[in-house]
């Protein structure tokens, strides 16, 4: 990929981040109370999340970038902050803005847009897939401007502590869009097939709804991240919603300085 690629690349997908952000829910509106008793609902026991005892945990790397199971958040930025994945490659897929991705990741993004089309009739398309650095540092720095700091650390990264940088993280939306980049993007055919089906192509839903003093992050239904079939399915399978429950490592509300 030529540089001028990459850059209109990059460039595209901070336009787009800029443009959503007066898309972005803050949260869902509260329901009147009835006014008439009704019966009590018989509580639906939650499960507890269990994983499974034969799964290797440590197989493979949180820590270096190119690790298919690297946890970048708030307090584990990427090792180099600087750091560019070595194989990124455009993914054939519907999109708004040129999407990149390691080739693993695109692989999979390819296989699981077309498995929507043909199992459920579902169109999708990349809204953002790789951003570099100093393309989240723009990004970054417009939805300061536009929210102020604390609520921008809530719906984007700061530059070298983004998923979208290590090449492994896909925003998807729906053909036509609706609800693209907002949370009412999870109520729609295609966000619950998204989070449905997800891991059988390798994919996590990042930053679930009701999670945001784990991650750091509000619910994005749109925010997919490549971490393999294997890692995929034993999340989806063991209930831990979370990387970061999952590998043990402490909460990321916050960055630390
Ligand atoms: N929106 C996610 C958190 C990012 O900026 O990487
Ligand atoms: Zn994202």
């Amino acid at each position: 990929m030529s540089a001028r690629v990459m850059r209109s690349a990059v460039a595209a997908a901070a336009a787009l981040v800029l443009l959503a952000g007066c898309a972005v829910d803050r949260g869902p509106v509260p329901t009147p109370s009835a006014s008439v008793a009704s019966p009590t609902p018989t509580p639906t026991p939650t499960p507890t999340p269990t994983p499974t005892p034969s799964f290797d945990r440590e197989a493979r790397s949180i820590d270096d970038p190119d690790s298919l199971w690297v946890v970048a958040n708030k307090l584990r930025p990427l090792q180099p902050q600087s750091y560019a994945p070595s194989d990124l490659v455009f993914v054939n897929v519907p999109y708004v803005y040129e999407p990149y991705l390691r080739q693993d990741a695109a692989d999979a993004a390819v296989e699981m847009l077309a498995a929507a089309r043909e199992e459920a009739g579902l169109e999708l398309q990349s809204q953002s897939a790789y951003r570099s650095y100093d393309s989240q540092v723009r990004i970054y720095q417009g939805w300061v401007d536009r929210l102020g700091q604390s609520a921008a650390d809530l719906t984007s990264a700061r530059p070298g502590h983004s998923e979208h940088q290590t090449g492994l993280s896909i925003d998807l939306s729906s053909v036509p869009s609706v609800c693209p980049l907002d949370q009412c993007f999870g109520d729609t055919p295609h966000g619950q097939w998204l989070a449905a089906n997800a891991h059988r192509f390798g994919f996590h839903l990042r930053y679930p709804a009701g999670y945001t003093d784990i991650t750091g992050y509000e619910y994005e239904p749109w925010h997919y991240r490549y971490v393999g079939v294997e890692l995929a399915t034993e999340l989806r399978e063991s209930g831990i919603r979370t990387l970061e429950e999952f590998f043990g490592l402490p909460p990321a509300p916050t960055y630390a300085g």
